[in-house]
């Protein structure tokens, strides 16, 4: 299976995309709903707890893992890809959203390989942003990568610390929901200069369930970003340069679901996402 991993239920938002561009493929999603939002916690707790995911899921047997969840990608997948599976699992593959959501900001076509050590970086220029939480913003992990990719282009990102928790309550339209939204969304331009960027991505999987109400308040002109199709458009990429990879993968159509909190919960909120009814099991993960 392809192991999906996210904190929480907002990767559905990636699974979703998968499911559609990669049908025949089983997946298996893990969401730490327990311990959820990640986005608050330190380096250390995030490195823990996704360590801990990831080995479940190589557990059951997945050779390849998604970290759809931002947090998890901008703070621990360096430490699992270096040092984690070079010395316990190396036949195993872990893949973030951080890089694919970095070259489709800086406009990188798929299926150009646009590794720093092989080619030569995008000459695009302009403003880009990324909103993302307050754990992913700090790392700078966006930042990373957009200076090897891209850089003349500028980049703006901001801390929307208040936007999972309105997401997990469910309040996406609301009074209150739209104060928090445009309060950030300005000190995003102010930190530009007063200036919309050309393009904004949504760097946290909770975020598109906020997309009818952000693009209300963005001007036309501002592409917004979801991350689902830009995964899955890669994924199906990376999956075709890496045949012996592919040839790991089961492909009956399977879905798993499983969480570290109540099923109930997971199963209802996730079975709007995916327009469909779930059946969730709860597991334990081992510290
Ligand atoms: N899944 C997280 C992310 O994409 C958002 C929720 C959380 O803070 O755990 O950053």
């Amino acid at each position: 299976m392809i192991g999906v991993f996210d904190s929480g239920f907002g990767g559905l938002t990636v699974l979703s995309a998968l499911l559609r561009a990669l049908p025949a493929y089983d997946y298996l999603y893990l969401a730490d709903s327990a311990r959820a939002p990640y986005g608050a916690r330190s380096a250390e707790a995030v490195n823990e707890f996704t360590l801990e995911a990831v080995e479940w899921l190589f557990e059951q047997s997945c050779p390849l893992v998604v970290l759809a969840c931002n947090t998890a990608s901008a703070r621990a997948l360096r430490n699992l890809q270096q040092r984690h599976l070079p010395a316990r699992r190396p036949d195993r593959r872990i893949l973030g959203v951080v890089r694919p959501s970095v070259e489709a900001l800086a406009g990188i076509p798929v299926g150009t390989v646009a590794h720093p050590d092989h080619s030569a970086p995008s000459d695009a220029s302009g403003l880009v942003a990324v909103l993302g939480t307050p754990a992913t913003i700090a790392s700078d992990s966006y930042g990373i990568e957009l200076r090897k990719l891209a850089p003349r282009l500028r980049l703006v990102q901001q801390a929307c610390p208040l936007w999972v928790p309105l997401v997990e309550a469910g309040e996406l339209e609301g009074a209150g929901a739209e104060y928090f939204l445009r309060k950030d969304l300005e000190a995003m331009r102010a930190s530009a200069g007063g200036e919309w960027p050309s393009r904004l991505l949504l760097g946290c999987t909770h975020y598109p369930l906020l997309l009818p109400l952000l693009s209300r308040l963005t001007p036309p002109e501002t592409e917004i970003l979801a991350q689902g199709d830009i995964v899955a458009e890669r994924l199906a990429d990376w999956l075709r340069r890496h045949p012996e990879e592919e040839k790991r993968l089961g492909r009956g159509g399977l879905r798993r679901f499983a969480t570290t909190d109540d099923p109930g919960w997971f199963a209802e909120r996730g079975s709007r996402i995916l327009d469909d009814s779930l059946n969730v099991e709860r597991v334990r993960l081992c510290g």
